[in-house]
């Protein structure tokens, strides 16, 4: 399969696709983005992710590329020449491209890049051990809730916990609060058995999976409460795990060293792979542990 990539308008051989160097992401990191997971062609809470895309755009005020149902259909097409049956379709759209100033350039249209490619999800040894996760200050600017291509902080962190041997970091608020990973939702089980995950506030990325895994628990019976958990409580949970459109749900079996209660994957971590991986169409390899 030849990759190609959507640039503004048109379908390009991967390697010749460009954007200017005067684009507002490359200069300023001034744009959004969303990375959606697709089976056999059909994207996954595609409606989730387009309308978290529109919140990521209208909090920007970055116009939209593509009006009503157009850039869904860029996307079906971009999954439609990359026949997989899993895959990873990644959506960039920027401010535009202007001769650099810090403040919004005037009669600009924003850029949209489009990329698919095939999805690696965690592998059965991930699945079985669980991974392990380092923490680190949470050093982001006051408004991850919006999916910014401004990563750097995300990108030091990870960088930091595979420097450590970890799949994953754990980012710390200011209270000593496990807010989420550089690129996922943390969640444990708490001493009384109930499921616990950061409010959907201005301080995390409201996670599609985190929500589709809320709704999984609610509906099987799972006790589950939003609220901030510190890393204390971390380290003295029943259980843990993670979530992610591309991790799926991955037991954390280790924070900072220390084995989580017996160090293997939970009961309710695994009940919610199985009913993530079913609720998607995955097959039940992905929920083995
Ligand atoms: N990351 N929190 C952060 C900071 C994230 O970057 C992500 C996603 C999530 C989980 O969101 P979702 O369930 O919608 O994937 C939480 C994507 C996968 C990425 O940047 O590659």
């Amino acid at each position: 399969m030849s990759r190609l990539a959507y640039v503004t308008g048109r379908f390009l051989p991967l390697r010749q696709a460009r954007v200017s160097v005067e684009d507002r992401g490359y200069q300023f990191a001034d744009g959004v983005y969303e990375v959606i997971k697709a089976i056999d062609g059909e994207p996954l809470d595609l409606d989730r992710h387009l309308a978290r895309l529109d919140r990521s755009l209208s909090e920007l005020r970055i116009p939209k590329p593509l009006v009503g149902r157009a850039l869904e259909q860029v996307a079906r097409e971009a999954l439609r020449r990359h026949p997989l049956r899993f895959a990873i379709l990644y959506l960039q759209v920027t401010r535009g491209t202007a001769a650099r100033a810090h403040a919004f350039p005037s009669g600009v249209r924003p850029n949209l890049v489009i990329t698919v490619r095939r999805a690696q999800f965690p592998g059965e040894a991930e699945r079985r051990e669980g991974v392990a996760v380092r923490t680190l200050p949470d050093l982001r600017w006051g408004r991850p809730d919006i999916k910014s291509i401004a990563l750097l902080p995300n990108v030091l962190a990870k960088q930091a916990a595979t420097e450590a041997g970890c799949r994953e970091a754990w980012l710390i608020g200011t209270e000593g609060e496990v807010r989420e990973g550089s690129a996922s939702n943390a969640w444990i089980v708490d001493g009384d058995g109930r499921l616990v995950t950061h409010p959907a506030d201005r301080r995390i990325l409201a996670g599609i999976t985190r929500s589709v895994v809320l709704e999984l628990a609610r509906a099987h019976g799972i006790e589950v409460v939003e609220r901030p958990f510190s890393l204390e409580e971390a380290l003295v949970a029943r259980e843990a795990f993670l979530t992610s459109t591309t991790s799926l749900v991955l037991p954390v079996t280790r924070i900072d060293g220390r084995a989580v209660a017996n160090g293997r994957p939970g009961a309710i971590t695994r009940e919610l792979a199985r009913l993530y991986a079913a609720r998607c169409g995955l097959p039940a390899e992905f929920a083995r542990m």
